[in-house]
């Protein structure tokens, strides 16, 4: 059994699919592990590191010939699959829904690929959750990137020359993301409040000190949501919510939206009207701009002005911290692969229910429900 890990391609993605961590733990399962030469560079992973670890390093085509799986950060572009094992693995990020056309082609071309982004929300499947190590290193990053732009202290501190204020944090969506950058604003001291349409979040959001603002007067949704997933929310309740975010966006410094909705464009949050009631100076981070974005003029890899608001937009956040974005990738993906590892027939076998839901091609067909529906 031989797994490849290639050199992420995609602008601006820093990250690598392998650490040597992980690749000592796939041979310890009998597997050979090839890397790309340069693959880790950016992730401050040399070639000898992985070398040491008992990867072979050379280039791409080597790296892949005969390889029954290749693991990525993103799904690879198919040509460099070339001289992989017919119906060989893939598993990455495919963007499925944004990308039918990588999905199709993989199909075409008789891989199967393993759509690390469909893993389900299930107890077991936790520790191979990329949405959730990933988001987590990017509620993190967002809050430090936001303080950075902000041209004041977060804490209040009390001097001999007065006081400075403590900056007021507003967190939209509060999923994994939102939950760390509650919990790592609360950290440098400032004064946090944050939002949802899920009503299990709000005791979430008190128990780490925030502030919780709900909309009151119309139902949001019951307890986790189907999946820990959010909807489409009806058009009553998108006003209500907009009202109450208008009286409170007023008075924040800074604002940090995660809000997302599977398969569909990231709902829209706050407004152009909205932001012109900040105080020149605020700062927004919008994490969900590279699914369209919760903020209005957010746009993906650039930091904008609007009404005196500086609006980050970065569309890979996590990859703005690739060594520890890239060891929990990786441990995904290790977790993953050993949990349905056979040993008599030394390879990885899905069960059901996992593989039917992260599958999305197999024998040269889409097979995925989701995309299929
Ligand atoms: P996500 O990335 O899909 O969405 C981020 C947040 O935005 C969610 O909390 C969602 O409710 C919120 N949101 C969506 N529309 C909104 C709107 N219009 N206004 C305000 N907020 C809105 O969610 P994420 O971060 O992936 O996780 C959501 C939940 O799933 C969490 O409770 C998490 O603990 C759970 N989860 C469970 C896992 C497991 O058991 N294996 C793994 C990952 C997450």
């Amino acid at each position: 059994m031989k797994i490849a890990i290639l050199k992420e391609r995609a602008s601006g993605e820093t990250r690598v699919a392998a650490t040597p961590e992980t690749v000592k733990k796939f041979a310890a399962l009998g597997c050979t592990v090839a890397v790309e030469a340069g693959a880790g560079v950016v992730s401050s992973i040399t070639d000898a590191a992985y070398a040491e670890a008992g990867a072979s390093v050379g280039d791409a085509a080597a790296c892949v010939k005969d390889a029954d799986i290749v693991l990525g950060i993103q799904a690879p572009e198919l040509a460099l699959l070339q001289g992989a094992k017919p119906g060989a693995w893939v598993a990455a990020l495919f963007d499925p829904f944004g990308k039918r056309d990588v999905v199709e082609a993989y199909a075409a071309a008789g891989y199967e690929a393993l759509s690390m982004e469909f893993m389900p929300r299930i107890t077991r499947a936790q520790s191979m959750d990329v949405l959730s190590s990933q988001s987590n290193l990017a509620g993190y990053k967002a809050v430090l990137a936001a303080a950075e732009a902000y041209g004041r202290a977060f804490p209040m501190m009390m001097t001999a020359a007065g006081t400075v204020q403590a900056a007021r944090v507003f967190i939209m969506g509060v999923g994994v993301a939102g939950l760390q950058a509650i919990a790592t604003a609360r950290r440098l001291g400032a004064q946090v409040s944050a939002t949802d349409v899920r009503s299990a979040t709000k005791e979430q959001i008190q128990s780490l000190g925030a502030k919780a603002i709900f909309v009151e007067n119309v139902a949001g949704i019951e307890g986790e949501g189907s999946g820990g997933y959010a909807t489409e929310m009806s058009e009553e309740y998108q006003k209500a919510q907009a009202e109450l975010v208008s009286s409170h966006i007023a008075k924040q410094d800074i604002v940090i939206t995660t809000a997302l909705i599977p398969g569909r464009a990231a709902p829209r949050l706050v407004s152009d009207a909205q932001i012109a009631t900040m105080k020149p100076g605020s700062v927004i981070f919008d994490l969900a701009v590279a699914q369209g974005g919760n903020v209005e003029g957010s746009v993906a890899d650039e930091v904008v002005v609007r009404h005196g608001v500086t609006i980050i937009g970065y569309a890979n956040t996590p990859a703005r911290l690739p060594a520890d974005a890239s060891a929990l990738f990786a441990r995904n993906h290790y977790n993953f692969l050993s949990a349905f590892w056979d040993k008599e027939q030394g390879r990885p076998v899905l069960d059901e229910e996992i593989g039917n839901a992260i599958r999305l091609t197999q024998g040269g067909k889409v097979v995925n429900e989701r995309l299929l529906g």
